[in-house]
């Protein structure tokens, strides 16, 4: 096993093998930039760390690694387009530097690039990263579809929410991570029970996500704190809100997520403060550790040594004290 930065800078290397610099330049450019922004690479890390976790050498899941990272970029200039985002890593979106037509097309470029990677593998191990990824990709579109349906509904339920955070972002933790021990050759159940571990450490992610998008710092979050909120996002923070709250705070919840003002600051501190208040940020952050429990759970149950499952366990703990 190696350091999170060694795997990352393993990863950002294999990049380079993209060879992106070629015309049109506005189709190829817009990827650059967005995979240039690096981020934390946290899906294609797990994807190396699964694969030496099962024994084989990380070099053998890099592929794999880059296809997941490529796939989740994509995903995220489709997702800032469909969220009206402007900021993303700290730096302007790709619809806002170019524009949406420009986003859609590099983003579908990205999807097909990202199938790519999997043909460097034998057929055996081919079909089976295909055939996972095919289903997963799917699941982040039903979610991501979900994600904008309850943008306009009132009647939003936590296990709804819980369902569509799991697609449009759990299920590619669980894959990234299943990916590698696919690569790796190891048995069904350590493929299904590093899946699961990946699924609730993606759950707990999402669940932090949201939170920081109310919450985080503006000089160091990356993205425009309070977008959720402008977005009228049903996050685990609104749906505990609108559950804890008495009568006259929720008609306000109520009335907040049903007006589009043109200057949001309002908003954005007075929703924060009903949050804060009714105790859904505190439900919140519980909900992140009782997920981030789940996944250690899971990893009991696997066959393999107590070391590496210190690993996986300091990255999970790593993931839920993050800020960005
Ligand atoms: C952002 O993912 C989208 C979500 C699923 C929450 P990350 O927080 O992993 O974004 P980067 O890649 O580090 O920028
Ligand atoms: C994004 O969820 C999930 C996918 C990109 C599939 P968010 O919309 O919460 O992600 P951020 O906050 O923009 O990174
Ligand atoms: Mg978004
Ligand atoms: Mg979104
Ligand atoms: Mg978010």
């Amino acid at each position: 096993m190696q350091s999170i930065s060694n795997y990352q800078e393993k990863i950002s290397s294999h990049f380079a093998l993209l060879a992106l610099n070629k015309e049109p330049k506005n189709l190829y450019e817009p990827i650059q930039y967005i995979l240039s922004l690096g981020g934390k690479r946290l899906r294609p890390v797990l994807t190396l760390m699964a694969a030496e976790i099962f024994d084989a050498d990380y070099t053998k899941a890099l592929s794999a690694a880059t296809a997941v990272e490529v796939f989740h970029n994509f995903s995220l200039i489709h997702d800032d387009i469909m969220d009206d985002a402007p900021l993303r890593r700290g730096n302007e979106t790709v619809h806002e530097k170019w524009d949406i037509n420009t986003g859609i097309l590099s983003g579908d470029a990205m999807l097909i690039l990202a199938y790519q990677f999997f043909e460097d593998y034998e057929p055996k191990i081919f079909q089976e990263l295909a055939k996972l990824f095919s289903k997963t990709a799917l699941e982040v579109c039903e979610g991501q579809q979900y994600d904008v349906d309850f943008e306009t509904r009132v009647d939003v339920t936590i296990p709804e929410y819980l369902k569509m955070i799991e697609f449009k972002t759990a299920v590619l933790v669980g894959a990234a991570m299943k990916m590698g021990a696919i690569v790796a050759e190891t048995s069904e159940e350590n493929k299904n029970l590093i899946y699961d571990f990946g699924l609730n450490l993606g759950i707990a992610f999402q669940l932090q996500d949201d939170y920081l998008d109310a919450f985080g710092n503006p000089e160091t979050f990356g993205k425009q704190v309070g977008g959720d909120i402008i977005e009228n996002k049903k996050t685990y923070l609104y749906l505990k809100a609108i559950e804890f709250a008495q009568p006259e705070e929720k008609e306000q919840l109520l009335h907040l997520f049903s007006i589009q003002p043109n200057d949001n600051t309002d908003k954005i501190n007075s929703v924060k403060n009903i949050f804060n208040q009714t105790g859904a940020s505190e439900a919140t952050q519980k909900a992140i550790q009782d997920f981030t429990f789940s996944a250690f759970e899971t990893l009991e149950k696997m066959n393999i040594s107590s070391d590496k499952k210190m690993i996986l366990k300091a990255f999970g703990e790593k993931l839920m004290n993050r800020n960005v």
